[in-house]
């Protein structure tokens, strides 16, 4: 792909060649399928487009200094693809068969993963889908599960360096006891006001308190949030935000690094008292906070003194990068390399 700007790459969608699908028919699912378009015929009354029954996930493969290809957590991606099935009465999709599927688009796709030098990635995106057609409130009993990659730079512009957050108490993306947990379309429908709400307000992304009482923090936008604190990885323990690959992972390198973790509820005011804070997530990695500012009552809270990222940001983000580039050794088994 001699034509493509790697080192400038947003996080969008390019055009590739090829996707695989697997078509749920009379309660199983059947073969691969390699598709060359990425176009397809559905029903007018499908309920992916009418109930939202939809599950959707992101993963990134890497071309990495060695020559190799490499994925990440990918079975974490499959199995919280299953949780968002169950959650939505979709039938679930074995973890072997979509780290195959995975591996397949993405051999398949090569020419489009980016250099190694330029920091872009491969994004990977499952999809799965309702098709048969329902006009009752109900489960559809047929399914399409679609996986097609798109080459990604940094989710926010100027890659790993601090943003600003705008906390916003107008909309929620997700109730307690709601969705929030799995990984489908209408959350993010459901965040798109709010985000437009920051944007407009002049920061990167939106910040959400608890929908229930508006006391604690909640989600960054498309990602979890994290912070840093005498020696400590803080992030949400909460029903309505994405159980993150990426935020558990880092978990466990802060610990391998010597820090202690905690997983609780964090006050908006104890935002004040903090020493780093970043949103973390696959399209995010690790996005360095700069100022978190609250809409609804003004105040602001800087994080970042200088505007720079800090240290712990700083290593942990060079460790975990490290990692998925195979410069660091995976002690945990979390690439998969594709042959
Ligand atoms: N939170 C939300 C709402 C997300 O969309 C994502 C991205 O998938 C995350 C958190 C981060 O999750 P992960 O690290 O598994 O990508
Ligand atoms: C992620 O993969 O980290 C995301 O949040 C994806 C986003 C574009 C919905």
């Amino acid at each position: 792909m001699e034509n493509l700007d790697w080192k400038n790459l947003p996080f969008g969608y390019v055009p590739t060649k090829y996707n695989v699908r697997c078509y749920y028919r009379n309660g199983e699912w059947g073969e691969l399928e390699v598709y060359d378009t990425p176009m397809f015929n559905l029903h007018i009354a499908a309920t992916c487009l009418h109930y939202s029954q939809q599950a959707f996930e992101g993963q990134k493969a890497f071309k990495c200094p060695d020559g190799k290809v490499r994925v990440f957590r990918i079975e974490e991606n499959a199995r919280r693809m299953q949780a968002t099935c169950r959650g939505l009465i979709m039938p679930e999709f074995p973890t072997d068969r979509f780290v195959e599927m995975a591996c397949k688009v993405v051999k398949l796709n090569s020419e489009y993963l980016p250099p190694y030098e330029s920091g872009a990635s491969l994004y990977i995106r499952p999809l799965m889908i309702g098709i048969s057609p329902q006009v009752g409130v109900s489960p559809a009993t047929e399914y399409m599960l679609v996986m097609f990659v798109t080459p990604v730079g940094p989710y926010f512009k100027g890659g790993f360096s601090t943003n600003d957050y705008a906390i916003v108490r107008d909309y929620d993306r997700a109730a307690p006891l709601g969705t929030g947990t799995y990984k489908t379309g209408g959350n993010y429908a459901a965040s798109l006001l709010a985000n437009k709400m920051a944007r407009e307000a002049g920061y990167t992304c939106e910040f959400y308190l608890d929908a229930k009482e508006k006391k604690y923090i909640d989600e960054c936008g498309a990602a979890n949030f994290f912070a840093i604190k005498n020696n400590t990885y803080i992030t949400p323990k909460s029903t309505s935000i994405l159980p993150s690959i990426t935020n558990r992972s880092m978990q466990q390198l802060a610990k391998d690094m010597g820090m202690k973790v905690e997983c609780r509820d964090i006050p908006v005011e104890e935002l004040e008292t903090l020493e780093e804070a970043g949103a973390v997530g696959t399209a995010a990695v690790i996005s360095p906070i700069g100022k978190i500012k609250d809409l609804g009552t003004g105040v602001e809270y800087v994080i970042s003194k200088d505007g720079k990222p800090g240290p712990i940001c700083t290593k942990l983000y060079e460790k975990f990068r490290g990692i998925q580039y195979g410069t660091e050794p995976d002690i945990y088994n979390w690439m998969t390399v594709i042959e």
